[in-house]
């Protein structure tokens, strides 16, 4: 295995002063994750959201972002899953948004609702054919499966069911969480190991902008 202990980036790309920073941190993201999709990068608009159950057990796993807006940040997934279970019996998470070749980190924290059904419909429905059947089978998600052969039938089945031409309903058990964001981090890093970074908190109608020790 290689010697992880030596490995090491020196992060030279860019700075954040408090000047830079935009009065609203909906704002501020916005214009990150447009520099993410400009620059190209691989899915960056892909999360690693933590949750964590009612004893306090910790999970983390990816996502992708379908909204950012003043209602929240935005995802879709079953109800019924790991992250689902944790959410009806814990519902605040947090997000975390790693973009490496620009050396840039989100944090945004807060409470955690289900969107109205008709947007998870809307959405349901402009996902590709075997993305709707997809969630179809995967049910209950995160529950063990026999094997792949298992999924596969499910999926020939449902696909079966719902020929091409008719609508494929979305299940009951899937649809869209929104993170209410009470808490918001903007890291960049920096040479040495002195990054900068920018923590906003919710103070009234407004925000509080700390900068934090690196
Ligand atoms: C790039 C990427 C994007 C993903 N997007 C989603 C997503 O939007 N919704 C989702 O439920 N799972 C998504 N997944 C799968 C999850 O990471 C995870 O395996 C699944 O949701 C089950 O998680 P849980 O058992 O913690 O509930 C994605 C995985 C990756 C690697």
């Amino acid at each position: 295995m290689t010697d992880l202990t030596s490995m090491r980036v020196s992060y030279t790309q860019g700075s954040l002063r408090r000047a830079d920073l935009k009065a609203d941190p909906l704002a501020q993201f916005q214009g990150w994750l447009e520099d993410a999709l400009r620059a190209d990068l691989p899915e960056p608009y892909a999360l690693q959201l933590a949750t964590a159950d009612a004893s306090g057990r910790p999970s983390v796993r990816t996502v992708l972002l379908r909204g950012a807006g003043p209602g929240g940040l935005s995802f879709y997934s079953n109800f019924e899953s790991h992250k689902g279970r944790d959410l009806a019996a814990n519902p605040q998470a947090e997000m975390i948004f790693y973009w490496a070749a620009l050396e840039r980190q989100v944090r945004a924290y807060g409470p955690v609702s289900r969107l109205p059904d008709s947007e998870a419909d809307a959405y349901f429905h402009v996902r590709p054919r075997d993305s709707q059947l997809a969630a179809h089978a995967s049910d209950p998600q995160s529950a063990p499966i026999a094997d792949r052969n298992a999924l596969e039938a499910k999926f020939a089945a449902l696909s079966a069911q719902y020929p091409e031409g008719t609508v494929i309903p979305r299940p009951a058990f899937w649809g869209g969480y929104r993170v209410q964001v009470q808490e918001w981090e903007f890291w960049q890093g920096r040479q040495g190991r002195m990054h900068d970074r920018f923590r906003y908190v919710r103070a009234g109608e407004g925000w509080q902008i700390d900068r934090l020790m690196p």
